[in-house]
């Protein structure tokens, strides 16, 4: 009997010394098990003299229900500590300042629109939105270029499968929806839109860019409307006392026609790969609207005359923060699209 007290008292010490669940494993087999002491202890009470058997059973039996009634125990706190120190660990810290989160902001080359947008919204031009998908006719044929025209090499074509259906090489075509839609009333529009090109793509040159037609018809409309537009444009975008060159061009589409360039303020006008050297950005070419656009948009062009322009607004934003390739807009390198504008 006190051998077994004895066995008692160094199992219940033991079990209090595990830590953990397997340690309390390890202590079951050690007593409990099938070859654990106490196990041991009542399978070798046949060796006992028959009268004390009875007693030493109950006895051992007692001392086996108590361990395993403290095993249980003991297992259930070391369950209820890890837990305790897992939620510990894991636990939501309320007080910690929250995540940030990455907000999203407008890609430069809307931005750039929304900002000519505005300039021209204030000289009381309105947006009016043409298709980007045109025919040939009101990319070429309306706009003064019939087919063999040499002129139509300046623009290298997406033709689609339909025939006579093309993706826009420009806005212009634009300006014969306008004229139809707005005959015989005056016109005051910018159309803004995407353009499409089958370029060598380079620093200046991609495939999908951005323009903004403008396109003023009325009475008396003459070429001075047409600089004093573009210049209170240019100081607005730019601020004022940028430089603008007004150069002679030929567009099929207007006579007289300009290009009309920006001095470059990468360089500093002292000329750089995106300015090809000269000093100058070209930002738009304009001009009076040719009589037989306008008698193709329905107007009478021996009563209303007009001017047009069109502009790049990724060359504007180049101009403007410095941008040296106009690739960067349409590789959606996050570096850049957050850094712009
Ligand atoms: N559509 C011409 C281009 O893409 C640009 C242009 C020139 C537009 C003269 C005009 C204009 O409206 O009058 O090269």
């Amino acid at each position: 009997m006190q051998e077994l007290e004895a066995l008692r008292s160094q199992a219940e010490k033991e079990l209090a010394a595990a830590k953990t669940i397997e340690a309390t494993e390890a202590w079951y087999r050690d007593y409990l098990g099938r070859n654990g002491v106490v196990t041991n202890f009542l399978r070798g009470l046949g060796g006992l003299p028959r009268e004390e058997r009875p007693a030493a059973g109950r006895a051992g039996n007692e001392v086996k229900n108590l361990l395993e009634a403290a095993l249980h125990t003991r297992q259930e706190a070391i369950r209820q500590r890890e837990m305790e120190q897992a939620l510990a660990a894991e636990g939501v810290d309320v007080t910690l300042p929250g995540r940030k989160q990455n907000l999203g902001r407008i890609h430069p080359s809307n931005q750039t629109l929304r900002e000519i947008s505005q300039i021209f919204g204030q000289m009381g031009f309105q947006v009016y939105d043409a298709p980007e998908v045109e025919t040939d006719e009101n990319n070429f044929g309306l706009l003064n270029i019939p087919e063999g025209h040499p002129a139509r090499d300046m623009w290298d074509t997406f033709y689609t499968t339909t025939p006579g259906v093309i993706l826009r090489t420009h806005t212009s075509p634009g300006q014969i929806h306008a004229m139809r839609a707005y005959c015989p009333e005056p016109i005051r529009v910018i159309l803004p839109g995407k353009c499409y090109r089958h370029e060598d793509v380079s620093a200046r040159y991609d495939m999908m860019f951005h323009q903004v037609e403008g396109l003023v018809v009325g009475h008396n409309v003459t070429f001075s409307d047409l600089k004093g537009t573009l210049v209170n444009f240019a100081n607005q975008m730019f601020g004022e006392g940028r430089r603008l060159r007004f150069r002679k061009s030929y567009f099929p589409f207007t006579e007289p026609s300009v290009e009309v360039d920006a001095g470059c303020v990468l360089c500093g006008g002292e000329g750089c790969r995106v300015c090809k050297r000269t000093g100058w950005l070209e930002i738009l070419g304009a001009g009076m609207v040719h009589p037989i656009v306008l008698q193709n948009g329905g107007y009478d062009p021996s009563v209303f005359s007009g001017f047009a322009f069109g502009m790049g607004p990724e060359r504007i934003a180049m101009l403007k923060y410095g941008i040296d390739d106009i690739r960067y807009f349409f590789t959606n390198d996050i570096r850049f699209l957050e850094r712009v504008g």
